[in-house]
């Protein structure tokens, strides 16, 4: 039981305080982080884990921030990165992966194509880890991660680790079945395919997001999701772009004029000015075409 007003880490040299978050989010704005949790290892992430249930200390658990938006008053709770090595392992045995949550999957990508290995081609161009991909079952119109997920550890926020079966796996369009707060690591299942057919089909997905997303801009990738309708799915940057949105600006944030779902964080924006806008877009959006527009960066803190 940890004494009201006491630091409930501080005898662990891998948790500090009042961290800026920024340098560690593709936006590079947004507040501190309250506590900031580097585990080097699975029992310094049970003993946090256990700290942080024992003290009512809520849990985010941070990738490559390149999906998230932090708000300007930081983060009242435990951020936790798994960035060090202990949580990027790779092995490969025939087509079988097995790999930790903190594994880049931008160089996964490159790996496995250079391996003739097929199946995650279809992530080319998207930033962040495997622990964050399968989360968020990252993707886009050439597939997703969670088409050749085998098996994810994941660990619970009393530190009890356990595997999650395909069987049992669920991946829907930017989600999944999974609530444990941590993913651990993942093994997937790919295909033999020629390298070099494998590499230019890699390049080819990764210049169809050069040409069409502005990906040299301080961007969260698209702001909002793609809406289900009763005919299926529509861009949400058609939606915004029809509703003559490209180029709205509010402070530092701008409407991108190559892709409108993207909001670009011009020098000293704030999370405020992107917050404002998002609000500022869903009810134009709403306005014009009925719709309802959620978002798809994740926003902690606001
Ligand atoms: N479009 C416009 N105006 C715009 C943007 C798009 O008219 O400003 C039109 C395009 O011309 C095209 C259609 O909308 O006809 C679809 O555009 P795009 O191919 O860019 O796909 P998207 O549905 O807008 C999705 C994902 C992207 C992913 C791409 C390619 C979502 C929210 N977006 O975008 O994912 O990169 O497909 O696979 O699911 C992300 O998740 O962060 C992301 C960027």
């Amino acid at each position: 039981m940890q004494l009201v007003g006491s630091q409930p880490f501080a005898d662990l040299d891998f948790v500090t305080e009042d961290v800026a978050l920024a340098p560690f989010t593709w936006y590079k704005i947004g507040g501190a982080a309250k506590y900031f949790v580097k585990p080097r290892s699975l029992e310094e992430l049970q003993e946090a884990a256990k700290r942080c249930a024992e003290s009512n200390i809520p849990i985010y658990v941070l990738g490559l921030g390149a999906n998230l938006l932090v708000a300007d008053s930081g983060v009242d709770g435990a951020v936790f990165r798994l960035n060090d090595p202990f949580w990027s392992n790779l092995e490969i045995d025939g087509t079988t992966l097995s790999v930790g949550a903190g594994f880049d999957m931008q160089k996964l990508v490159l790996r496995t194509a250079r391996e003739g290995l097929a199946g995650l081609e279809c992530l080319a161009g998207i930033p962040g880890t495997v622990g964050g991909g399968i989360r968020m079952n990252a993707g886009g119109k050439f597939g997703d991660i969670g088409a050749s997920v085998q098996t994810v550890t994941v660990m619970d926020s009393h530190g009890t680790v356990f595997e999650r079966k395909k069987e049992d796996l669920l991946f829907e369009y930017r989600r999944t079945n999974i609530a444990a707060p941590f993913i651990l690591g993942a093994t997937f299942e790919l295909e033999k395919e020629d390298p070099d057919a494998l590499a230019a089909r890699t390049k080819e997905i990764w210049m169809y997001k050069r040409n069409t997303q502005p990906l040299n801009s301080k961007n969260s990738g698209c702001m909002f999701k793609n809406p289900r309708g009763a005919n299926g799915t529509v861009s949400a940057g058609a939606l915004i772009d029809q509703a003559g949105l490209k180029g709205l600006r509010v402070g530092g944030a701008e409407v991108s004029d190559k892709h409108a779902n993207f909001i670009i964080a011009h020098k000293g924006a704030a999370s405020d000015d992107i917050l404002k806008l998002v609000k500022i877009i869903q009810e134009r959006v709403l306005a014009k075409h009925g719709v309802v527009l959620e978002s798809e960066v994740k926003i902690w803190g606001a």
